[in-house]
C-alpha cells in the first residue's frame, strides 16, 4: 500500500512554518507591540484572509482599485512571515493580517480585530489545494485529499490545529474590540458583511460607505469573480497545473471530497472541541 505522503514544513519551536518563511520574522512578529489605531484580520489559514484584507484596503482607499502590480500582503502585512520591523515601518493605521491564537496575537485594548471563522469541511479541503499547489512552500504536488486530511485532523499542519485556533478566538467573540464574523455569512450576505466591517472600524470609515459609489465598488471589486482576475495581487505565483489560489470560493465544495468515515471523524472533532463554548452552533455538523 501507498504510504501516505506529508507536506514538508520548517519546524520552528513548537510551529510548522512554510517553507521559505523566515523563523526570525516569526520570533519578530510574535513581539510586535500592538497599537491603539491597529487594526487586525485574524483567521486560520483558507478561511477568507486575503478576502477580508481586499475589503479593508478598500475601506481605507475610499472604494479605490487594488492595482495590479502590487501585492496586498506588503499593504495589508503576514505578521508572522515579515516580522516586527517591517509592519513597524508602516504608517498608522496599520492592518495587520495574522493566523495566530489569541494567546499569541499581539493585544492592546484599544486594537481592533476581525475574526473570520469558516467551517472546518471546507476549510480542510481549500487548505489542501493551498498546501499541493504551493510547490515550493510544501513540496507536496503529488499528496492527495487522503494525505492530507490526516495531518489537517491530526492538527499536524502550518499554525496547527484548526479548533485551537477557532476556540481561542470564539471565547473574544463578545468583547468590545473582536468582530467575528464567518465566511458563510460574508458568502451569503457579502454587503451586509462590508457593512458591519465599516461600522466596526469607525465613524470616518462608515462616512466612506454611505457613499453608495465607494459601497458599489467595494461590493464588486472584491467578489469572487473580480478578485480571480490578476491574482499576483493576492499571493506568489504557482506552477500553472496546480488550482489558483483564489479557487472557486463555495460553500459545501467539501462533499466532493470527504468519505463517510473522513466526514464522521471531523463531525466528531467538532462537536468535541467546540462543546459548551459559541462555536457549537455556527455550523449545522454534518452526520
Ligand atoms: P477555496 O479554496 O475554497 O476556493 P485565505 O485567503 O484565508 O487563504 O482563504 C482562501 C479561500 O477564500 C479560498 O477558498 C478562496 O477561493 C476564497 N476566497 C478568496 N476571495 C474570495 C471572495 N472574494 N469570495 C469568496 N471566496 C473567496
Amino acid at each position: 500500500m501507498r504510504k501516505g505522503l506529508k507536506p514538508s514544513y520548517t519546524l520552528h519551536k513548537n510551529f510548522r512554518l512554510p517553507m521559505g518563511f523566515p523563523p526570525e520574522n516569526w520570533d519578530s512578529g510574535l513581539t510586535y507591540q500592538a497599537q491603539a489605531t491597529d487594526t487586525f484580520i485574524v483567521t486560520y489559514p483558507k478561511c477568507g484572509t486575503t478576502w477580508t484584507q481586499h475589503i479593508v484596503w478598500m475601506l481605507s482607499h475610499d472604494g479605490e482599485l487594488f492595482p495590479v502590480g502590487k501585492n496586498i500582503n506588503l499593504e495589508v502585512p503576514h505578521l508572522e512571515e515579515v516580522g516586527n520591523d517591517f509592519v513597524k515601518s508602516l504608517s498608522e493605521p496599520r492592518f495587520i493580517k495574522t493566523h495566530l491564537t489569541y494567546d499569541l496575537t499581539p493585544y492592546n485594548p484599544n486594537s481592533k480585530y476581525i475574526y473570520i471563522a469558516r467551517n472546518p469541511f471546507d476549510c480542510a479541503v481549500s487548505f489542501y489545494y493551498h498546501t499541493q499547489g504551493f510547490v515550493k512552500y510544501y513540496d507536496f504536488a503529488e499528496g492527495t485529499f487522503d494525505d492530507f486530511f490526516e495531518c489537517f485532523i491530526n492538527g499536524e499542519v502550518d499554525w496547527g490545529d484548526y479548533f485551537d485556533n477557532l476556540v481561542s478566538w470564539v471565547q473574544h467573540k463578545n468583547d468590545q474590540n473582536v468582530l467575528f464574523l464567518t465566511y458563510e455569512s460574508m458568502k451569503n450576505n457579502p454587503k451586509m458583511n462590508i457593512v458591519a466591517i465599516a461600522k466596526f472600524l469607525g465613524d470616518n470609515y462608515l462616512e466612506k460607505i454611505e457613499n453608495p459609489q465607494i459601497l458599489e465598488s467595494i461590493l464588486h471589486h472584491t467578489s469572487f469573480t473580480n478578485m480571480s482576475q490578476n491574482q499576483s495581487r493576492w499571493s506568489s505565483q504557482r506552477p500553472a497545473n496546480m488550482t489558483p489560489f483564489i479557487r472557486n470560493g463555495k460553500v459545501g465544495d467539501w462533499k466532493s471530497h470527504f468519505s463517510v468515515y473522513q466526514t464522521q471523524r471531523l463531525s466528531q472533532k467538532l462537536r468535541i472541541r467546540t462543546a459548551g463554548t459559541e462555536a457549537e452552533n455556527l455550523w449545522q455538523i454534518p452526520e
